[in-house]
């Protein structure tokens, strides 16, 4: 390998790292500021280019937005999730759709890759568990990207998110994020530390 190949990217800045990693915080508050649905689309626009195995893109999002959709989910959140997400300007659900695959003609023409899947239930559930949830982190860190805030949570009923947001569908939610913009002087713990590269990498 060469030191000197050329490469179109360099690293992004410092303060672009702080702002999608070392900075960015998991918020429990938000401020008072309305995310419009025009930079819902703008996030959609840059998420939906991170990277799916077969291109497949089982992610499913609903941008919970509106009162009335709000109190649709409102039942079904935990009770430590419940006054943070009712206050949070839009909560995604990120659902995966097990018929993923039959988008593979067109989503992955160059092979036929819906075989792969169709009348396979493990391959379904393992390529759409493992593609929905990184396009969840996508989703994240697009948003981050956008200098929007982000709150993800699993503690929710998922049976009742289903029942009301996905009926007769082969959607089924995964997790939720609350997005807007985040409240740092309320609730907003500690910074926790994280794993060292010695407890949680090697270099084989
Ligand atoms: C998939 C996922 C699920 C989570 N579920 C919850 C939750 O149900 N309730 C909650 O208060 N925090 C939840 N969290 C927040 C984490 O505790 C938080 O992201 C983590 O401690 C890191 O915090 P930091 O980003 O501020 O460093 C969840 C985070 C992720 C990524």
């Amino acid at each position: 390998m060469s030191e000197t190949t050329t490469h179109p990217h360099s690293p992004l800045s410092a303060a672009a790292l702080d702002q999608l990693f070392r900075s960015a915080r998991t918020y429990n508050a938000w401020l008072p500021r309305e995310v419009t649905d025009a930079q819902i689309h703008e996030l959609y626009e840059l998420y939906k280019w991170g990277p799916t195995s077969a291109n497949c893109q089982p992610a499913r999002i609903v941008f919970v937005k509106s009162s009335a959709a709000k109190e649709q989910l409102k039942p079904a959140l935990a009770p430590g999730n419940l006054a943070k997400t009712m206050a949070a300007p839009v909560t995604a659900i990120v659902a995966i759709d097990y018929e993923f695959y039959e988008q593979l003609p067109r989503q992955f023409p160059h092979a036929d890759a819906r075989s792969w899947f169709a009348g396979n239930p493990a391959m379904i559930d393992d390529g759409g568990t493992r593609n929905g949830i990184l396009q969840g982190a996508y989703l994240i860190l697009a948003a981050r990207a956008l200098g929007l805030d982000t709150g993800p949570m699993s503690g929710f009923d998922k049976a009742k998110v289903d029942e009301i947001f996905f009926n007769g569908t082969a959607w089924k939610s995964n997790f939720l994020i609350n997005l807007g913009y985040g409240d740092a002087s309320k609730d907003l713990y500690p910074r926790s530390p994280r794993l060292d590269f010695a407890e949680a990498a090697k270099i084989a």
